[in-house]
């Protein structure tokens, strides 16, 4: 009865076969949905960021709106903690802990990068807080592709905005869900 579906394949071969197809099948339809599944089950995506369906962000600064998906912020969430956490760790600054990603800090800087295209801007190429002048902390980002930096960015604005402690030394709040279990 279990392999009800598999009725007419006549051989074990052929049962063998369309078993595979069904567990392809069974993959695909995960990715079908846009693959928000596997971000829905993250707890830091869910709970600390709160995004559990479409959310907006600011796009620029003059207010347009951008959308990103669950699994869009989780896909920035997973390429921040490969490429960025190593010195942003729950959104501070170790090397210059006054620069924090922070939202206040975000904001404050010259232009902010309180938006998506300013902090996609910026990792394509860091400037100092000031705006006066090249870092190089900051460039891992170059071989990203455009949806992608974008994915990043959202995932920072998002965590700037909801995420409890994020920038801060109270980092605890941060790191409770943050690290990505492997799949
Ligand atoms: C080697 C350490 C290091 C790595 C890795 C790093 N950063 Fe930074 N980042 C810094 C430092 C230091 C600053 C402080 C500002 C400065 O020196 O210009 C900074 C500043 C920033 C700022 C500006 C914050 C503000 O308040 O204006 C953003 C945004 C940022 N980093 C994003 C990223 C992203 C995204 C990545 C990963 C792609 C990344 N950084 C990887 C060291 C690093």
């Amino acid at each position: 009865m279990m392999f009800g579906h598999c009725r007419r394949a006549s051989t074990l071969h052929g049962t063998f076969v369309l078993g595979l197809c069904g567990l392809l099948l069974a993959g695909c339809s995960g990715a079908g949905d846009g693959g928000d599944a596997a971000a829905l089950k993250d707890k830091y995506v869910t709970v600390n960021l709160g995004v559990r369906g479409p959310v907006d962000l600011p796009a620029d600064a003059v207010g347009n709106l951008q959308t990103f998906s669950p699994q869009q912020i989780y896909a920035g969430k997973k390429l921040f903690e490969s490429n960025c956490q190593n010195c942003h760790v729950g959104g501070t600054t170790t090397p210059n802990p006054k620069v924090s990603l922070a939202l206040a800090k975000l904001q404050g800087a010259t232009p902010s990068r309180d938006n998506i295209q300013s902090l996609v801007q910026y990792m394509r190429l860091p400037m100092s807080y000031d705006g006066t002048e090249e870092t190089f902390n900051c460039r891992k980002s170059d071989w990203i592709k455009d949806d992608e930096v974008q994915n990043l960015a959202a995932f920072i604005l998002r965590a700037s905005q909801k995420a409890r402690g994020w920038g801060t030394a109270r980092l605890e709040a941060n790191q409770d869900s943050m690290t990505t279990a492997p799949p």
